[in-house]
């Protein structure tokens, strides 16, 4: 069973045909994937979910899979919605809330696009699947293509923490290390690999990773009882959490989940590479490329995206902002976190909170509101950067 209606290009607005693999529209931007809501909300009602399961595949109706024989499920999705009761106290936030994401396969929300990436190129008949990857999503597509005897060719920069190459080669994807960014990994891979032979999954040049990535908001609105929070946090990298999350509140509208009232969308990057906070400040369109990224943050260096255009439209759609944080910010905050809530999260994650005081301290969110922090993926995965943070315990 599938509600697909149809894939829409996000720039031209050209419509495609469901069920077929594709990469970009024929203009090169990202395409949308776009459901029969109407037909959905006749079974995907909001207070009659508790009986589904607890995986991102309770929200089938708003996936693009036709059979369920080519699901592949490592149990990915539905992860706790954390009242921060402690933290919130100290900062003055009754209703803070964390997602931890690091309940997933893998470690990181990364599992949720790749599920339902790599469950469509099942169902498609794709065996070959190529990606260049910060780090999490890598292990992540590595792990369902396993799952699903496929093949997988992850292209990584060198600086990868050694977390996420050593899941990789265990899951028996064939590595490439690239000397410089991901974006210098796309280019290698589209160099190296032979066109027709891999099927490219890379953030928002496919458009199945989204869908996986979208089920986060239609957890939080599920796991809040129906409410919608005022203010989300998001680390944005390639951009895929933040625009999938958005085109879910559209859905959910759509759906008579929530009633047209959207949170404002706050996106974090870190200081040394921050393409969209700085097109956010200029009030641009796109963002330039960033030049020479650097940050502990891994999955946070990536110095620009196919989908900018669109993350910028959720931030200004939303009432949001970008914003920078340092890397000591985030050690610092991901010390905190693990101090007042028991969570072992990623610099990424640590961003967040670290982003939070900042918009508390500018006056851009008071006290009254409901929060929600995106705590991406598991702090397991940074042994370089827990040594920073517990140096000589090791
Ligand atoms: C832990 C973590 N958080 C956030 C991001 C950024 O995600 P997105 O590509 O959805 O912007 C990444 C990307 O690699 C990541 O690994
Ligand atoms: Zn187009």
């Amino acid at each position: 069973m599938s509600l697909v209606t149809h894939l829409e290009c996000a720039r031209c607005g050209k419509q495609h045909e469901p069920a077929r693999a594709y990469n970009l529209c024929v203009c090169g931007a990202p395409l949308l994937v776009r459901y029969d809501l109407r037909r959905a909300a006749e079974t995907l009602v909001l207070n009659r979910m508790a009986s589904r399961q607890p995986t991102l595949w309770r929200y089938r109706e708003v996936l693009p899979i036709t059979r369920d024989s080519s699901i592949l499920c490592l149990g990915e999705g539905f992860t706790p919605l954390i009242h921060a009761r402690r933290l919130g106290k100290r900062l003055g936030l009754p209703n803070l809330y964390l997602k931890d994401e690091s309940q997933n396969p893998t470690g990181s929300f990364k599992a949720r696009g790749l599920a339902v990436a790599a469950s469509m190129a099942n169902e498609l008949g794709i065996r070959k699947l190529a990606m260049p990857s910060a780090g999490n999503a890598g292990g992540a597509l590595a792990a369902y293509a396993a799952q699903g005897g496929m093949e997988a060719a992850i292209f990584m920069p060198n600086e990868t923490p050694v977390a996420n190459r050593q899941e990789c080669v265990l899951l028996g994807a064939k590595v490439v290390l690239v000397s410089g960014s991901i974006k210098d990994c796309g280019r290698e891979m589209r160099e190296q690999l032979k066109a027709g032979e891999w099927f490219d999954v890379s953030t928002l040049r496919e458009p199945y990773r989204l869908e996986g990535k979208k089920t986060m908001a239609y957890e939080v609105v599920e796991q809040l009882g129906g409410r919608v929070p005022q203010a989300m946090i998001y680390p944005t990298g390639g951009g895929t959490g933040l625009v999938g999350m958005w085109k879910a509140f559209e859905e959910m509208e759509e759906l008579g989940w929530t009633s047209g009232t959207r949170p404002r969308m706050f996106s974090v990057q870190a200081q040394g590479c921050a393409p969209i906070v700085r097109a956010f400040a200029q009030g641009c369109d796109r963002a330039d490329e960033w030049e020479n990224p650097q940050t502990i943050a891994s999955g946070l260096r990536v110095p620009s995206a196919i989908g900018d255009f669109m993350m910028l439209q959720a931030l200004r759609g939303s009432r949001g902002a970008a914003l920078a944080v340092s890397d000591s910010d985030m050690l610092s905050a991901m010390r905190e976190l693990a101090e007042t809530e028991g969570l072992l999260t990623s610099p990424e994650g640590g961003a967040t909170l670290a982003a939070l005081k900042k918009l508390l301290g500018d006056g851009f969110l008071a006290g009254h509101e409901s929060i929600v922090l995106f705590l991406t993926a598991s702090g397991y995965k940074y042994q370089e950067v827990l040594e920073k943070l517990t140096p000589g315990s090791a």
